[in-house]
């Protein structure tokens, strides 16, 4: 094992404050406004949308587009996906000046990274990883870390996981789920592998997926001892989960459209975000739902914010029907309702940006 990497790795992690509390990189959703308003509460380190390499380096505004960010955004990691390790060193090198490390997706499970061979997918392919975690490493001036999936096969997972630290992988975000347990099929996270990996690496360890309230987030430090904790789904439904505290949701929501007008947010991100902020009290007022879903401009979302906010629907966030336990307790996949497919088919907006530019 090389020392110096493991000390570096360590030096690197203290140098950004030991970060406990993380903000995952989510397509549409981890934008520059989301991740202020999550820093705002607690979040120590965000990481930015997965960055497609090869649109990078070939499109003349996807990087403006999709990688914004400010001298405050940080520490901040950028997430790229990819396998052609060339590209994704050409797509590091435009963006390391502005990021503190460069995060490989290995855990993306979706049909598109399947065609595009990145994400969990990318995975299977061991030599290219460690490849593309070798040159990556040695041709950019920031570390890089790597976010993964598991395999059902725990050796497998151990034995991957020590060599991708070999590779040069500065820190590990384990994501305890494998990449068959993705839509209806998401169930259980399995922080038991988490803890083994935890165990075995010497590099810093985030641990992912299963963190829905503040308790879960202790419980998780506690039960696996990883160095930090990244939530996706459980902050989108509350920015404020790594306080500690619960907040008004509403409120939460108004700050929000103040950040995503600053940072100039897009309209798909902002949709995005009000349906999972919003979850509870739209529940209750179905009409404000159906206006959201077809609201248009900015301030038709900000105005369906404002009524929301002025009829105080909210519902406690610790109460079991918010937007993350949807259909995290169904033993049996269940039928999603129209809205809640809505809302996915938003988020699988970029995906098909992405589709209709492979193509071109
Ligand atoms: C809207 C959305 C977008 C996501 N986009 C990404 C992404 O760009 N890169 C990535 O590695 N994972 C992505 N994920 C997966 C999350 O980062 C995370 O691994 C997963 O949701 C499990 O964490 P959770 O249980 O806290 O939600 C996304 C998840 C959601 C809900």
């Amino acid at each position: 094992m090389d020392d110096h990497h493991i000390e570096q790795a360590w030096q690197f992690y203290r140098n950004l404050g030991s970060p406990k509390f993380i903000c995952a990189p989510m397509v549409d959703q981890s934008e520059l406004a989301f991740r202020m308003l999550t820093r705002k509460y607690g979040t120590t380190l965000a990481y930015t949308p997965m960055l497609h390499s090869r649109i990078m380096t070939e499109s003349k505004t996807y990087k403006e587009e999709f990688f914004t960010t400010c001298p405050e955004d940080r520490p901040l990691f950028a997430q790229l996906c990819g396998h052609d390790p060339q590209i994704l060193i050409k797509a590091a090198l435009m963006i390391q000046d502005q990021c503190d490390a460069i995060d490989i997706n290995l855990g993306c499970p979706q049909g598109i990274a399947r065609k595009g061979l990145y994400g969990a997918y990318l995975l299977e392919k061991r030599e290219l990883v460690l490849t593309i975690v070798k040159e990556l490493k040695s041709n950019i001036n920031i570390p890089v870390t790597c976010k993964i999936r598991i395999f059902k096969d725990t050796k497998r997972t151990l034995d991957f996981t020590k060599e991708i630290q070999q590779a040069g992988c500065s820190i590990l975000t384990v994501h305890g789920r494998t990449k068959e347990q993705n839509k209806d099929f998401v169930g259980q996270c399995d922080w038991n592998i988490i803890a083994q990996i935890k165990q075995l690496l010497q590099i810093p360890v985030f641990a992912n997926g299963g963190i829905y309230t503040w308790s879960d987030v202790e419980r998780c430090l506690q039960e696996t001892k990883v160095d930090a904790v990244m939530s996706s789904e459980a902050l989108l439904e509350n920015p404020a989960l790594f306080s500690g505290q619960i907040k008004d949701l509403n409120e939460l929501a108004i700050e929000y459209m103040q950040l995503a007008k600053q940072y100039n947010a897009r309209l798909a991100e902002i949709k995005a975000h009000l349906f999972k902020l919003l979850y509870t009290g739209l529940q209750i007022h179905t009409d404000l739902r159906s206006k959201l879903a077809s609201a248009k401009t900015f301030d038709e979302h900000l105005d369906i914010v404002i009524q929301l906010h002025n009829l105080r629907a909210h519902v406690n966030k610790q109460d079991k029907f918010g937007w993350y336990k949807r259909y995290q307790n169904f033993k049996q996949p269940q039928p999603k309702d129209q809205e809640i497919q809505k809302i996915d088919n938003i988020i699988q907006q970029q995906d098909l940006l992405i589709q209709n530019n492979d193509q071109e």
